[in-house]
């Protein structure tokens, strides 16, 4: 029932991928016991410096000795002016004023940092011999695919649309992500608008699977068997599970960021620009409410990531999940606090089952 070209093109038992998960979630020990449990562990690494990215992946080689990954973004270009940016700044002193934070403005981010800074992330990988490694954000440059793909590393990319995962194929990925309107988090759309681009999981996977030939991988709102089960009906050959694994105990999410998934219901999900300035999808909070109120223009991505990042992490340290980004995919009402292995050993079972009952 699990042998597929999934599970052979990446060397694991179950097709089961843990979602890399940017911004401290994917710690050493939840990508270890994923991969030991028989899946693959991702290091969500779009945020990472390269020596934290080199130090992180020997951390989970002391704790597995089987494949995991890494993720990274594509960088994008953006432009903002400094009065534009200051304006946005001041938008947000109404928080910064409840969480008693004196910040100063800071410097006008670089749009050229990032496009420094991947093919050190890709050098890494690449010294470290890292198996797996997947994009979101866009498509790597022909030059980057034929080097990692020279040092025998297999590539995913991510699509939420019919045509993004076309061109994911035309560049010679491995294997694609169809990543479902219900995600969690940011979604790879880099063709369109995020929010015009809005195709659920149920949808996007038999259009996928119909007009490409590499392996699809579902993601969006699968957080047990049955979602494993439904998926592989729909022509993936595998599945990407996020939220289901942000509220195990080996995940890196802050206490108050799990209880407040594990306590959310089926509607408490929106699609938000509020925090970094590209759409998301995260559990409703004052942070969103209050810029959606104000009505203020938020500038795009990384630049709104950058101005909020101050006020998320005084939050957090105040155990108060108000003003932090709480992502989370639409069925949060599945969200348990399990270990790795009882997740997966769950998640296999009850696939088990079904099929045998079908
Ligand atoms: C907290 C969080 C962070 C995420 N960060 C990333 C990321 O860094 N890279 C990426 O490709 N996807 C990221 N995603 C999206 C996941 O890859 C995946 O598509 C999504 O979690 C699937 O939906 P689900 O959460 O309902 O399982 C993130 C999702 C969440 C919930």
């Amino acid at each position: 029932m699990w042998d597929n070209k999934v599970t052979e093109l990446l060397s694991i038992e179950y097709p089961i991928i843990q979602a890399p998960m940017a911004g401290g979630v994917t710690t050493p020990e939840l990508v270890a016991s994923v991969s030991n449990a028989g899946g693959l562990g991702m290091v969500g690494a779009g945020y990472m410096e390269p020596d934290q990215l080199r130090s992180q992946i020997k951390a989970i080689k002391k704790l597995t000795d089987r494949p995991f990954g890494v993720n990274l973004f594509i960088p994008s270009n953006f432009q903002i002016s400094k009065l534009d940016f200051e304006l946005a700044f001041n938008s947000l002193q109404p928080f910064r004023d409840e969480l008693n934070i004196k910040e100063e403005i800071p410097v006008l981010p670089d749009s050229k940092e990032d496009h420094v800074k991947f093919p050190q992330l890709l050098n890494v990988i690449i010294r470290e011999k890292v198996p797996v490694c997947s994009f979101t954000f866009g498509i790597p440059s022909e030059d980057d695919i034929s080097m990692l793909k020279s040092e025998g590393v297999i590539l995913i990319g991510t699509a939420t649309s019919v045509n993004e995962a076309v061109m994911n194929e035309n560049a010679g990925m491995d294997i694609v992500v169809g990543q479902g309107s219900e995600a969690g988090g940011h979604r790879g759309t880099f063709s369109e608008n995020g929010e015009n681009n809005l195709i659920g999981t149920l949808s996007l996977i038999p259009q996928l699977t119909e007009r490409i030939s590499i392996p699809v991988v579902a993601a969006g709102g699968i957080m047990n068997g049955k979602g494993v089960i439904a998926s592989l009906c729909l022509g993936a050959k595998g599945v990407q599970m996020g939220t289901a694994f942000l509220t195990s105990k080996e995940s890196g999410a802050h206490k108050v960021y799990k209880e407040a998934v594990i306590q959310a219901s089926d509607s408490d999900t929106v699609l938000t620009r509020a925090f970094s300035g590209k759409w998301a999808r995260g559990i409703k909070n004052q942070f969103i409410k209050e810029i959606e109120e104000s009505q203020t223009p938020i500038p795009d991505y990384p630049v709104q990531n950058k101005l909020t990042s101050q006020i998320r992490k005084v939050s957090a340290s105040r155990n108060e999940s108000r003003f932090m980004s709480l992502w989370s995919g639409q069925s949060p009402g599945l969200a348990k606090e399990k270990t790795v292995k009882e997740l997966i050993r769950d998640i296999v079972s009850q696939a088990e089952e079904i099929k045998a009952s079908l």
